[in-house]
């Protein structure tokens, strides 16, 4: 009989491997620092700022889990594909992908460009698919491991509350995460049977370099909480927590799910007086 190994609920993700897109701030550094302290051993993937990388790398090692850094830029189907090779010779396996990088790139409609639209196409939607269909070839050949965990790989997709509140001058940044809910949803029901979880989580305004003009002053941040029925943004380790317990199987018959994480900013909160 294979030896058992023991389940640690502090450690609910010991011996899986998490590869944890743009890793190097923000929600994606919330993540794989979670990640790594649930048991994960964590792929930190970056694309500029190395040094930042490095950081998460020795945090999460500080935490008594493996990691390592890895430059890719997730548009690029090749250097996708060299990552996930290096990966595989490093660690051996992937068990959990969170397909976190993006990017937001403002422009009035009328004044966007085609460059704008394409960046924020490539890297938030065509990078979830193309880090995706690695991880679910992978998790297609090695199958199900009983002692690791139940499901044969779980992929998260850090989506948005943009997939759908439409955003006036951001329609590249909402077109990205409405097209992301579809291809979450599309890849559950084709992997389900293979006991393969994919889910989404969408943040609301969370405190990250991406929305800092939303945050960074009195009165920006005034603004901003009328539309937060909590009355606080949300920090990084929000959304990493929710990311822990969508990669554990304590989750296990979830699929195909968006996990609203965003303080109630999808409760149409213009009608908490109106209407
Ligand atoms: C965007 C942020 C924004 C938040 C709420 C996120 O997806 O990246 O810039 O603050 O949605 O509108």
């Amino acid at each position: 009989m294979a030896a058992e190994i023991a389940f640690n609920p502090a450690r609910p993700l010991q011996n899986q491997k998490a590869l944890v897109t743009g890793a190097n701030s923000g929600i994606g550094e919330g993540c794989a620092i979670a990640l790594g302290a649930a048991g994960a051993d964590v792929v930190v993937n970056y694309i500029s700022r190395p040094e930042d990388a490095e950081r998460v790398v020795n945090l999460i090692r500080a935490g008594g889990s493996n990691a390592i850094a890895i430059e890719a830029d997730v548009s690029n189907e090749a250097e996708v594909q060299a990552m996930f090779g290096e990966m595989l010779k490093s660690f051996g396996t992937i068990d959990i992908l969170v397909n976190n990088a993006g990017l937001q790139q403002d422009a009035a409609f009328h004044e966007m460009t085609l460059a704008q639209w394409d960046l924020v196409i490539r890297v938030n939607l065509t990078g979830q698919f193309l880090c995706a269909r690695e991880a679910a070839r992978e998790f297609l050949r090695r199958g199900v491991v009983p002692a690791v965990s139940t499901a044969a790989g779980k992929i998260i997709c850090i989506s948005s509350v943009h997939e759908v509140i439409p955003w006036s001058g951001h329609v590249n940044y909402a077109a990205s995460k409405g097209g992301i809910m579809q291809l979450m949803k599309s890849m559950a029901q084709e992997l389900a049977p293979k006991k393969i979880r994919v889910n989404s989580i969408a943040p609301g305004a969370i405190k990250t370099p991406i929305n800092r003009p939303a945050w960074d002053t009195p009165a920006a941040l005034d603004a901003l909480l009328t539309l937060i029925p909590d009355q606080r943004i949300g920090l990084p380790q929000d959304i990493a927590r929710t990311a822990v317990w969508l990669a554990s199987d304590q989750s296990d018959y979830i699929t195909g799910a968006t996990l609203f994480v965003d303080g109630g900013m999808t409760l149409y909160p213009g009608f908490a007086t109106g209407g």
